[in-house]
């Protein structure tokens, strides 16, 4: 795309498709093409340009829009491809992972963080940054379609993609989802929420069934759905592999039809993760694209299946449609792609800024951080992932073209101070550099990727003793770690810091070094609870998880008890509750008020209260507000997440912030009658910097 026409297909899809004729009038071909395409007419509707392609479409143009091919640029498949139809102008439709930075076969885009970082920036320009910059690269890269954000419930600690999602909150969730979402589009590459529904383990992945009771199938899982849909309106939804109550997530026609479509609102197209079809009838049940390999949507199968009666015409017509009419949409119909490099700096520094962002710094013993390069003349640099630029593996794993590594950074800002490096498996060598040295930094890493579940929080046993070993050596001992899920600390009274950096991505190593020396004020705060002892979360049985008969069938028994719900539930301790994170400035809240204090059962509840910056360093606070909801009848939480915003302060500066909670924050889901309602009564706001640390309080009346 030339800068002209992307900046046209940008406001095409900002002012809607409407106005798009006004835009692009030199890409839609003379008067005499558009009248022999009617559909190529821009003044029309996308939703009208569909109907007019699709009257002239043969049965076999018509499968071939309902299913994707493997398309691989060198040896890694950059993911797939709906073919186009030339002779009808319908251009290829082309797919790409993911979540953290487009995946493109062996094309280097922007390896971001991993996903699990945008969620603990608490700040939606963040997620957008992320959602923008891939969205651009995917449009240099010739990518339409971006298979992300992925952001399932963190229902157990242990699952092998909670890195790449955004936490234990389906508020959070859904929130951080949409803002992505609509960076993400505002690009003109469409945007896919994935993976649609209760995907949270990858033990036993595409056979297992996830089932759910009716409650938390709503209130948990598909809510982050519904709130993304309704802040973003996503182009995609990947529907799963796993089955949800016995029907296999991309052949409900409860989940995507009558949930996703009629009840959330859903108007774009669902794509199967890549095997997940079972049957042709999942055209039936409201899937549009079935990618590779199953191969259940072929010509000979959709006309055996049209002849039998098992599918109808209008049901392919309908699914047909509704993908044309993302494409249009998108104006995939009206540009020209120009495929060029991405901007590598430009990503390099996206990144680093959403490393910074996201990191979460969890313990700070008599403020060991921010290091001062002035008496920090000797470092012990320990860790083998203190070389490395680490991200989750699988399909969002990413090629970056340019990526740095902590121990060239640290060294680069430490102003001449020495510094050396001990591997991880060296406990004996680190501990003889540490003793000398004025910090001792231990980089531990933790794996995650698609495919495989963990099966502890801790460290391996050989990173847990070179903390112990180097601790011992030098008081001023902080571990930075590298991971996409939580760590159980059995030795956190040993050291005197902790900084999580998640999987920090191409700049890891950049934004690990401004954190430390205070260039940057850590400010992210967990979007998952992290667990005092191993085994210490919900669904710990292994019913639940990974459920009987290894994955075949997982037994969601704890219902809506998930994350910092199940904590309160069973009044449990865990070493750092959600929300939870340290500055090195400090904060108070002051002021709560209420616009009304009653309100109706629609009605938005506006919040005001005051934060000051306390300390002596600009920072920033994730001001959070809970919902603690009226019993009756159903059990529900102590409180949930109703709202949030992230303040940026300067020293001794004071803010005064509205937030609003939605009234679908106040609902609970009524089985009975598959909705949510909000019940009469007094509810209560909560205020404050993490779950279990609410200082201020509030009732609020519905009528
Ligand atoms: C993953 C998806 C991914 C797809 C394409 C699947 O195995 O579950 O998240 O988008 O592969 O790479």
């Amino acid at each position: 795309m030339t800068n002209q026409t992307r900046k046209m297909t940008k406001n095409l899809i900002t002012l809607g498709a409407a106005v798009a004729v006004a835009l692009t009038p030199a890409l839609t071909g003379s008067a005499a093409a558009t009248s022999a395409r009617p559909w190529m007419n821009t003044a029309l509707t996308p939703e009208q340009r569909a109907k007019k392609l699709l009257k002239v479409m043969n049965l076999e143009q018509k499968v071939t829009l309902v299913h994707g091919v493997l398309t691989s640029k060198g040896p890694i498949p950059s993911v797939g491809t709906v073919k186009g139809i030339p002779e009808l102008g319908i251009p290829d439709f082309v797919h790409s992972d993911g979540p953290a930075g487009v995946r493109n076969g062996t094309d280097p885009a922007t390896k971001f963080p991993s996903p699990i970082a945008y969620a603990a920036s608490w700040d939606r320009s963040i997620a957008a940054l992320e959602g923008r910059i891939a969205g651009e690269e995917a449009q240099d890269l010739g990518t339409d379609l971006l298979y992300g954000p992925g952001f399932n419930i963190a229902r157990n600690p242990l699952a092998g993609r909670t890195f790449e999602y955004y936490g234990e909150d389906p508020y959070l969730s859904g929130i951080m989802a949409a803002a992505n979402v609509r960076a993400i589009q505002s690009t003109g590459t469409v945007a896919t929420l994935k993976h649609y529904v209760a995907n949270n383990q990858e033990t036993n992945r595409m056979l297992g069934s996830s089932n759910v009771p009716d409650r938390a199938l709503h209130e948990i899982y598909m809510k982050p759905f519904e709130i993304a849909i309704k802040y973003s309106q996503p182009g995609a939804v990947m529907c799963s592999y796993n089955a949800i109550n016995h029907e296999h997530g991309c052949s409900s026609y409860y989940n995507l039809v009558t949930n996703l479509r009629d009840r959330m609102g859903f108007t774009g197209l669902v794509v199967t993760d890549y095997p997940a079809s079972w049957d042709v009838t999942d055209l039936k049940n409201g899937l549009n694209i079935e990618m590779p390999g199953t191969f259940r949507t072929s010509l000979p199968l959709v006309k055996a299946a049209l002849d039998r009666g098992d599918i109808t015409m209008k049901d392919l017509d309908t699914r047909v449609k509704e993908t044309l009419t993302v494409m249009f949409r998108f104006g995939l119909f009206d540009k020209k792609k120009d495929i060029r490099p991405i901007n590598v700096e430009r990503g390099y520094q996206a990144a680093q800024k959403i490393a910074e962002n996201g990191a979460v710094l969890l313990k700070n013993k008599n403020n060991a951080l921010p290091l001062n390069p002035k008496t920090t003349r000797k470092i012990a640099v320990i860790g083998d992932s203190a070389r490395l630029a680490l991200g989750g593996g699988g399909s969002s794993n990413v090629i970056s073209k340019k990526r740095d590594n902590a121990l060239d950074e640290i060294t680069k800002r430490s102003q001449g101070a020495k510094v050396t490096f001990n591997g991880s498996l060296d406990p004996l060598g680190a501990a003889n550099n540490a003793k000398d040295a004025d910090v001792a930094l231990v980089f531990v890493e933790k794996i995650s990727t698609e495919l495989f579940d963990n099966v502890t929080l801790n460290l391996k046993p050989a990173d847990e003793n070179l903390i112990k070993t180097v601790a011992a050596a030098n008081k001023k001992t902080i571990v930075i770690i590298n991971s996409g899920n939580p760590i159980a600390m059995p030795w956190i009274n040993d050291v005197a810091g902790v900084l999580d950096m998640w999987q920090p991505g191409a700049a890891g190593g950049s934004a690990t070094a401004a954190l430390l020396y205070g260039d940057v004020n850590p400010s992210g705060r967990l979007p998952q609870t992290f667990p005092a002892t191993d085994g210490q979360w919900p669904a710990n049985t292994m019913t639940q998880f990974p459920g009987d008969w290894i994955g075949t069938d997982v037994n969601y028994s704890e219902g809506i008890w998930v994350g910092y719900r199940w904590y309160q539930q069973q009044n449990k301790r865990p070493l750092f509750p959600f929300g939870y994170g340290l500055s090195y400035t400090t904060f108070a809240y002051s002021a709560p008020r209420l616009a009304a204090t009653s309100g109706s059962k629609s009605a938005p509840v506006k919040v005001t209260f005051t934060i000051t910056n306390t300390g002596k360093r600009t920072g920033a606070s994730a001001a959070q507000v809970y919902v603690g909801k009226p019993k009756s009848g159903l059990a529900v939480p102590q409180k949930e997440l109703g709202a949030f915003t992230k303040v940026y302060l300067q020293p001794g500066e004071s803010k005064t912030v509205t937030v609003t909670i939605d009234p679908l924050q106040l609902s609970v889901w009524n089985s009975k009658l598959q909705k949510f309602l909000v019940k009469s009564g007094v509810y209560k706001i909560y205020i404050g910097q993490n779950v279990d640390n609410t200082p201020l309080y509030l009732t609020y009346t519905v009528r």
